[in-house]
């Protein structure tokens, strides 16, 4: 992805438009993924029965409905309206509002605990989105948000970086955006954190595995379910694009056990606290 200074307009709009088509193959291509991380989440962000909890870029309502299980009192909120409708038809009794991590329709501390599942490599401007997460909590809150682990440990993202280096363009022009792996750096989720105003900073590993019945799928995966990536492969030319799918299906056919295909995909799971 090509090195030019971050453009917030630009690139909110293409994620924008991103997750408005992407919505129901991510739910079916990552939801099974991602979900792996909503416990390990909600116990870093203390979620038990009663505590308000806000789930920010919810998707569709994997880590909000987790918290309505555990008796918190939930809100969700993500700026894709076709993801709220599938968090809605996903989950009938939960309320989920369209709107923006990066200026939350929530008054001052008015939760105890805010979430974020794979959220924060989406935004144009991070910085906002721990600014409002840090202005919605009342004092003694707790923030929890998961990233991807970098491509060297969540081999998806390894193999399917490498066959784009290897087969096609990494450099095709794009809405620059920050660095996709800036926070799966523990050093720079505490830095980060602190400068919000968190302190009590934990950082950790979640292990994670994602799982397919064919090797193939994991290409189909990204080329569907997510949105960065998916602009990356759609600007390959059509011979670098069937380069790569074959690619990373013989690299993703490494890691098949007994009949599945077993891709080590770990999240960094940071938590903070409100003083
Ligand atoms: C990778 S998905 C994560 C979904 C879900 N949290 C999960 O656990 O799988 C990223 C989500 O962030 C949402 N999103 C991206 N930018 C956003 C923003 N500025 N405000 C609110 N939601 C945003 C997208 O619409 C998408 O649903």
């Amino acid at each position: 992805m090509a090195a030019l200074p971050p453009d917030p307009v630009a690139f909110r709009a293409l994620e924008h438009a991103g997750w408005q088509s992407a919505a129901r193959h991510y739910d079916e291509a990552f939801g099974s993924l991602t979900r792996q991380a909503v416990d390990p989440l909600l116990d870093s962000a203390e979620v038990r029965p009663g505590v308000r909890t806000l789930d920010v870029a919810s998707g569709p309502g994997y880590a909000a409905a987790a918290a309505a299980a555990r008796g918190a009192q939930v809100a969700a909120l993500d700026f894709s309206s076709v993801m709220v409708e599938l968090a809605r038809s996903q989950n009938p009794e939960m309320e989920f509002r369209e709107g923006d991590a990066e200026a939350l329709p929530f008054p001052d501390g008015s939760f105890d605990a805010v979430v974020m599942n794979f959220g924060m490599l989406h935004l144009a401007q991070p910085e906002r989105a721990l600014a409002e997460a840090f202005r919605v909590l009342h004092a003694g809150g707790r923030y929890a948000f998961t990233v991807w682990a970098k491509p060297e440990e969540a081999v998806g993202f390894g193999i399917i970086l490498d066959a784009i280096r290897k087969h096609g363009n990494p450099d095709v022009p794009l809405p620059p955006g920050p660095p996709f792996f800036r926070f799966s750096d523990a050093s720079e989720c505490d830095k980060v954190l602190k400068v919000a105003g968190f302190r009590n900073v934990d950082v950790r590993k979640v292990p994670q595995v994602w799982r397919f019945s064919a090797s193939g799928l994991l290409f189909e995966a990204f080329l569907a379910g997510s949105v960065r990536t998916q602009a990356l492969l759609h600007a390959q030319s059509a011979p670098a694009l069937n380069a790569i799918r074959d690619a990373v299906g013989r690299l993703a056919g490494e890691y098949e056990n007994h009949g599945t295909v077993e891709i080590p995909m770990p999240a960094v799971l940071a938590a903070a606290l409100k003083p």
